[in-house]
């Protein structure tokens, strides 16, 4: 990843009309309703924008669009590059350098997530207050990382506390339960075994999942606010494991997506 190749990424996306977007949006597996609520879409697919990987997935429709949302100029990544397709930490977080060239100033990331903490239910909502990399590897570890930042990242606090204040605030007006936990992630794409169901608990995890933690941590890199949710699709208890399998996770995101734009939209507007 060079200076040049984003700079030649998002000359082809304003080219295309994207033009000053405030706000990132991040969709995970099964959370792509919300480009529904965009106005005025331009729609790039990934796989004909200059550098970024192809998308491979295929229940991940892969696209950039922009538009508008409550009035806020945003960029929403529906469906995101993950480790357990092949692709290496570089060029998974490529889009969120991206689009931080493009301008953003807040980043929200959604995501699919297991429960360890056993008070988390399939169908709820998890605001990611802090997180566990169990991803043998950082995003920030290339040679050139300091012409792009600080290469010693802080990470005492990379969820922001304001939006994570207004999203509680919310939930509360809104009545929507919204749970409060550590993140871990793993890169998968196998599911966990009891015995590390069992050792996630015991780290100080509450949910699981494959992504996000390598996009955060670019997101601190470069300084860009980011908030986070995870909706909880299936529960990891050691003592009564159920075989999961994706149709599962899919259909139980689609079900508790409603929740999570309804917090995301207020967030946007509210921003
Ligand atoms: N484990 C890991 N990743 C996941 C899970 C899980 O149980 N559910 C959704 N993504």
């Amino acid at each position: 990843m060079t200076k040049k190749q984003l700079q030649e990424t998002t000359e082809y996306l304003k080219s295309k009309g994207f033009d000053k977007p405030e706000i990132g949006i991040v969709l995970g597996t099964g959370l792509g309703k919300l480009v529904e609520e965009i106005e005025n879409p331009i729609v790039a697919h990934y796989n004909h924008i200059p550098f970024f990987p192809m998308a491979t997935v295929e229940f991940h429709s892969g696209k950039l669009i922009y538009g508008e949302i409550e009035g806020k100029k945003v960029v929403v990544m529906q469906g995101r590059f993950h480790l357990y397709e092949g692709y290496d930490f570089i060029d998974i977080t490529y889009p969120i350098r991206a689009m931080h060239e493009l301008g953003i100033k807040k980043l929200l990331i959604s995501n699919a997530a297991g429960s360890i903490n056993l008070d988390l239910k399939k169908g709820d909502l998890m605001l990611i207050e802090d997180h566990i990399n169990l991803q043998g590897g950082s995003p920030l570890a290339f040679k050139d990382v300091a012409q792009f930042g600080d290469r010693f990242v802080d990470m005492s606090e990379p969820y922001n506390p304001e939006m994570r204040r207004m999203l509680t605030e919310i939930a509360e007006k809104k009545q929507i339960p919204l749970k409060k936990g550590v993140y871990v992630s793993v890169v998968g794409p196998q599911l966990e075994t009891k015995a590390e169901y069992r050792y996630l608990k015991i780290i100080g995890a509450d949910a699981v999942g494959m992504s996000t933690v390598p996009e955060v941590i670019v997101a601190n890199h470069l300084r860009l606010p980011i908030v986070a949710i995870s909706v909880i699709t299936d529960e990891g208890n050691p003592d009564n494991l159920k075989p999961v399998n994706l149709d599962d996770i899919i259909r139980v995101a689609g079900e508790t997506e409603p929740k999570m734009i309804a917090l995301f939209k207020e967030l946007i507007k509210e921003l």
